[in-house]
């Protein structure tokens, strides 16, 4: 495997980049490809059936690209294919939810944690499943935000109607004295000043971005197909492709990656 390919990582949209940032910030030699299924989103309200498949094409993809390994990027697709995947693949594959049920543990006091997130990953219980495995004491109280996703992809992060939703969304969670909440859906780490203005100083937000791109980077360097910092780059070091609307992901992105995006490619993924 050449050391010098890129890493794939993919998400049903914008919300991914929260964890491609972290894989910037914290493994900056690496390449990125980075792939947001913009037209096929949301992934959260699809069946596991669909959501499988979208993300064996997006794979398909991605290996056109010579990767050498690929993140889920997406809570959704790490809970409902990561496993049928990862059997099928062979190139290592990792997803976000282990990264976020782990550091949930390590951050809680008083074991009781919070996860939001999607309709399909809310629904798998696969949060609360990984989270009693490591600690069968933990109480977790789970609340899927089905309207964040549309919101974040429209830009609506700081507005008063997602303060107005996220409110209703996360009543029932401070009525549970939970000392710890996981975003669990890639994009909500994009609205985190408001969770952090409803949830109040004293709850822990965890990103599971942050362990991902750990995981990351321990992957690569067991496997010993970590980049060598010192070679030169030739060509883009970070891809985008998108499977719609290319123009608005490339000015979202970069609002929210360190530089700037010069340009996203739209692919038709049902060819793949
Ligand atoms: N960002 C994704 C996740 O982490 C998917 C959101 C969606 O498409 O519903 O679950």
């Amino acid at each position: 495997m050449d050391r010098d390919a890129p890493v794939g990582v993919f998400d049903s949209g914008v919300g991914g980049l929260t964890v491609a940032r972290e894989i910037m910030r914290q493994i900056p030699e690496e390449r990125i490809v980075y792939f947001g299924d913009t037209a096929r989103l949301p992934y959260g309200s699809k069946s596991k059936e669909t959501v499988v498949r979208f993300s064996r094409q997006i794979i398909r993809f991605l290996r056109t690209k010579q990767v050498k390994a690929i993140v889920i990027a997406c809570n959704t697709a790490s809970a409902y294919a990561l496993e049928t995947v990862q059997a099928e693949s062979d190139i290592p594959l990792i997803g976000v939810v282990n990264a976020g049920a782990r550091t949930a543990i390590a951050s809680t006091h008083n074991g009781r944690i919070g996860i939001i997130g999607t309709e399909g990953t809310v629904g798998s219980g696969i949060y609360k499943e990984v989270m009693r495995r490591l600690r069968p004491d933990i109480e977790v109280f789970e609340k899927s935000c089905p309207l964040f996703v549309p919101l974040v992809e429209e830009g609506l992060l700081h507005d008063s109607v997602t303060d107005e939703i996220a409110s209703r969304y996360l009543s029932v969670l401070k009525g549970k004295y939970v000392d710890t909440l996981v975003l669990g859906c890639t994009h909500y780490p994009l609205l985190r000043s408001t969770l952090r203005r409803i949830m109040g100083e004293d709850v822990v937000l965890v990103n599971p971005a942050y362990e991902t791109a750990i995981e990351l980077r321990e992957l690569l360097e067991s496997q010993g197909i970590k980049r060598n910092p010192q070679s030169l780059f030739t060509g883009e070091k970070y891809q985008f492709y998108v499977s719609d609307l290319a123009e608005k992901f490339t000015s979202f992105a970069s609002s929210i990656l360190p530089g700037e995006v010069k340009k996203t490619e739209r692919i038709n993924i049902e060819d793949y």
